[in-house]
């Protein structure tokens, strides 16, 4: 029998302790033996949850425990998380997180620590919820050089940029719902804002390329200045606009990470992706173009690959999963990457063709650019008084 402890009984932990009750039966069949929930650590108090007598307050039981050989960390935050972390690892035990904002900040020596004492630490819930992206990369894409990969990695933006474009209201009052249906926090800064997406991004490049991109490093921007007058002029002309993550690695050996929003346009598969959903493309340069899709949030799909990772740890209890990344990457400014630029503003065709070369008009007071840099596109922007610029996928 394999024995787990969950920290953090929040929405993921309750998801696991749920989806354990729901498929248990056929995850012992799969794994060869029983999983059983042996304690469930909660600074608050459960004593009417049918989970009551597995309730502790002490994470000295579960670090002290032989028993418990897979740890499940859905605390969340870098506090508390980090310690019981860093010493659940020390004590030999399996970690398993969906903790996005510790693994993109602390991964490495998280890693470091796991392969020093020959146990797993691993976080397929922390990208894309229930997506099984990560395993994905590194088992089934492990024959690839990946290249690029770029994806809606925040299901709260993505819901508001569709009821934008879908209800035509602005993003204060869409946020302002998805508030209201329980998908962006109080605070939904997080979010808002693209620190989430460039956690997101961070991560999966740290696995990609085996080098580490701290997240205060990576160019992030949210979705806060986006006007829905921008938003339909994309959509009427076959573009919709979405938060992405962006990272590749450059054929001198950079790399490049960034967060923004793009107008991407309707043939490209990110297009269609609305709602909560997350969708990301992974180019390998052997495979070509793959892409994950599906429900980036919520308990169940989150404790979904929680748990897939429990089963991995105890599949390999004997030999490690070989994850990591060492040095810092090398990376470019995302505005020194090129590309093409929309651009809006109260100029004419005639005014945007003099300073941009060719373009392509969406509508009056609207272009696409050739390709160009990002600081060459400011550098038009601001020739041209444009009022709004967004990158173009
Ligand atoms: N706040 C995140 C999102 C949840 O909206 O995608 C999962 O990371």
């Amino acid at each position: 029998m394999a024995k787990i402890a969950i920290m953090g009984f929040g929405t993921v932990g309750a998801g696991v302790a749920e989806v354990v009750r729901l498929n248990g039966a056929k995850m012992a069949e799969e794994l060869g033996e029983e999983l059983s929930i042996k304690y469930i650590l909660d600074v608050r108090d459960f004593s009417d949850s049918p989970y009551a007598k597995k309730m502790i307050k002490d994470f000295s039981i579960i670090e002290n425990d032989d028993e418990v050989e897979v740890v499940v960390e859905s605390i969340g935050g870098k506090g508390v998380a980090l310690d019981f972390t860093r010493r659940a690892l020390q004590a030999g035990k399996h970690v398993v997180t969906s903790n996005k904002e510790l693994v993109a900040t602390h991964g490495k020596e998280l890693l470091a620590i796991a392969k020093a004492r020959n146990v797993n630490y691993l976080f397929e819930a922390s990208v894309g919820g229930g997506i099984p992206v990560l395993r994905s990369m590194f088992q089934e894409l492990a024959t690839n050089q990946i290249e690029e990969i770029v994806g809606i990695l925040n299901g709260t933006t993505n819901y508001i940029l569709t009821r934008m474009e879908k209800a035509g209201i602005s993003c204060a009052e869409a946020v302002k719902e998805a508030q209201e249906k329980g998908y962006a926090e109080k605070d939904p800064t997080a979010d808002v804002e693209g620190i989430d997406a460039c956690r997101k991004i961070c991560i999966l490049s740290d696995l990609a390329f085996g080098k580490e991109v701290a997240p205060e490093l990576v160019s992030t921007e949210g979705i806060s200045n986006i006007q829905r007058q921008d938003v339909g002029i994309a959509a009427a002309a076959g573009y919709q606009v979405k938060l992405l993550g962006h990272a590749l690695r450059l054929p001198d050996g950079k790399q490049a990470a960034y967060v923004a929003l793009h107008l991407v346009p309707e043939n490209c598969p990110l297009a269609p992706v609305s709602d909560v959903f997350n969708a990301i493309i992974i180019r390998g340069n052997a495979v070509g173009d793959v892409m994950f899709y599906g429900r980036g949030a919520g308990d169940l799909p989150t404790a979904s690959a929680v748990l897939s990772d429990v089963m991995d740890a105890i599949r390999h209890r004997e030999r490690r999963r070989n994850l990591g990344w060492s040095q810092s990457a090398d990376l470019v400014a995302a505005d020194d990457l090129v590309m093409r630029w929309y651009l809006r503003g109260d100029f004419s065709l005639d005014a945007a063709k003099a300073v941009c070369g060719e373009v392509e008009e969406l509508t009056e007071g609207a272009v696409i650019t050739a390709p160009m840099t990002g600081a060459a596109a400011k550098e038009a922007a601001k020739a041209l008084g444009a009022a709004a610029m967004l990158r173009v996928l």
